[in-house]
């Protein structure tokens, strides 16, 4: 069934910037663009990197591995060497707090 987690504050995501946190066995990746927030899985699909470690540009995470880029708002893997999306969790922010769908 869809729940709804609180997972972190939303003071722990900087301004265009990633962190990851966990909740419910998941690694999730968290993104501020623009002041929205998104969230992915942490790991990519390529292989054994976390996407938190990569560079995040104009809503598109660099895996630091190499360099295959997703957008973090749709999970579409966007180049080489990906080949498969990245899963992606709706997420809101409700006052201080950051909360993502699980289902
Ligand atoms: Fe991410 Fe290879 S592990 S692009």
């Amino acid at each position: 069934t869809d729940r709804w987690v609180d997972i972190a504050a939303r003071s722990e995501l900087p301004d265009d910037d990633v962190v990851a946190v966990r909740a419910e066995g998941v690694e999730i990746a968290l993104y501020d663009v623009g002041g929205e927030v998104f969230a992915t899985d942490n790991i990519c699909t390529h292989g054994n990197a976390r996407l938190c470690d990569g560079f995040l540009e104009e809503g598109e995470i660099e895996c630091p591995l190499h360099q295959g880029r997703f957008d973090v708002r749709t999970g579409k893997a966007l180049c080489a060497p990906l080949t498969q999306d990245v899963r992606t969790f709706p997420a809101k922010v409700d006052g201080e707090r950051i909360w993502v769908l699980f289902r």
